[in-house]
């Protein structure tokens, strides 16, 4: 689908709404209740943790001339539906340059490879080097290590219908990442921001909804469950084919309330996007990822924007669709960054 296929058709979604008042749900602009509807019916409710100490433990600084940065990996601990996890982090922050503004990425594996083989990352979903010349930081871990992103990784144990599911176990690592942000003297926690690509952009907008102190969201080509209108689905994925691929993303009443009924939910997720408000939110979609469904990406970003007029932030959102497939590329990137400095992120907080 090209660009301006998908915006009219997002654009005469919108329009529809407008006229009849009828086809996208109204917005909701009660952030708790919006929070307290995801979590039973999509994400699940996190339980409790007696007991757990968190626990971040820098295992290496070093310095990498090539890029100008200084290294540090971190062993993060973090709670998961199969007990404690300790998941490796890499952060790299420029040097010389006191605490500066990080971009939080969960990542695959392939990120952090790519990067260390391609160097200057130019291919890179991780394009660190990009990221590091605009004098900002950026962290990334391997979802996998946190909680497998297996389908059966959850069947050996007795889920209630609204318990966590891997999304949400993946997201509360992105917090433990902010977590240990917030003590690193080369952040500037004031500045966070959260990006993840397709289920880690759904994992991104579900953390960075969640935690507040996630300045800046930017879920990336996140589709059904991400920044996608459930309602509005044109020929993408549906929530049959989701949460029967993969249950172990949500909570099992997604599936056993749900399915079949993607255009009568009586929530979507334009309301999750606006819960990030009055914070930046940046959503990316790419023109022929089709499965994901860019218009309902755009129609879904439009119809939260009332939430921002509200606040009287409506510069703080954005959205953004490139050529291309699915992915997050270098391209998205240089989208978020420019937002970030347009709302000032490259001036220096610290002296
Ligand atoms: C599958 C899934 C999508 C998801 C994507 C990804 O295609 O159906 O919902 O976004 O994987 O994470 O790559």
């Amino acid at each position: 689908m090209k660009i301006e296929l998908c915006l009219l058709a997002a654009a005469s979604a919108v329009a529809a709404v407008a006229a009849q008042g009828n086809g996208v749900l109204p917005m909701n602009n009660d952030r708790d209740a919006v929070i307290k509807v995801f979590e039973e019916n999509v994400y699940g409710v996190r339980p409790k943790f007696d007991g757990f100490v968190p626990k971040a433990e820098i295992v290496q600084v070093e310095r990498i001339a090539e890029v100008g940065a200084v290294r540090k990996t971190v062993a993060i601990n973090t709670m998961t539906p199969l007990g404690e996890a300790t998941f490796k982090a890499t952060a790299y922050f420029p040097e010389g340059k006191g605490a500066v503004p990080v971009f939080v990425m969960p990542g695959f594996h392939q990120s952090i490879r790519e990067f260390d083989l391609a160097w200057k990352g130019k291919m890179s979903r991780w394009p660190v080097d990009l990221v590091l010349s605009n004098g900002f930081g950026t962290v990334t871990f391997d979802y996998n290590d946190v909680l497998k992103d297996d389908a059966h990784v959850l069947d050996g144990i007795e889920r209630a219908p609204n318990a966590w599911g891997a999304i949400s176990t993946w997201a509360l690592a992105v917090s433990r990442v902010a977590d240990w942000l917030e003590t690193e003297p080369l952040a500037d926690k004031s500045r966070l921001a959260v990006v993840g690509l397709s289920r880690l952009g759904k994992t991104t907008l579900w953390a960075g909804a969640t935690d507040t102190r996630f300045a800046m969201v930017c879920p990336t080509c996140s589709g059904l469950f991400g920044a996608r209108m459930t309602t509005r689905n044109l020929g993408g994925e549906t929530i049959d084919q989701i949460t029967a691929k993969f249950p172990h993303w949500f909570t099992p009443q997604c599936r056993t309330k749900w399915c079949g009924k993607d255009w009568e939910l009586p929530f979507d997720q334009h309301w999750l996007l606006g819960a990030v408000a009055p914070r930046l939110l940046a959503v990316g979609s790419a023109e022929d990822d089709w499965w994901a469904c860019p218009s309902a990406e755009f129609c879904s970003w439009e119809c939260s924007r009332g939430r921002f007029q509200e606040l009287k932030c409506i510069g703080n959102t954005t959205y953004h669709v490139r050529h291309g497939g699915h992915g997050l590329t270098p391209v998205d990137w240089e989208e978020y960054i420019d937002f970030a400095k347009k709302h000032g992120w490259a001036e220096r907080t610290t002296p």
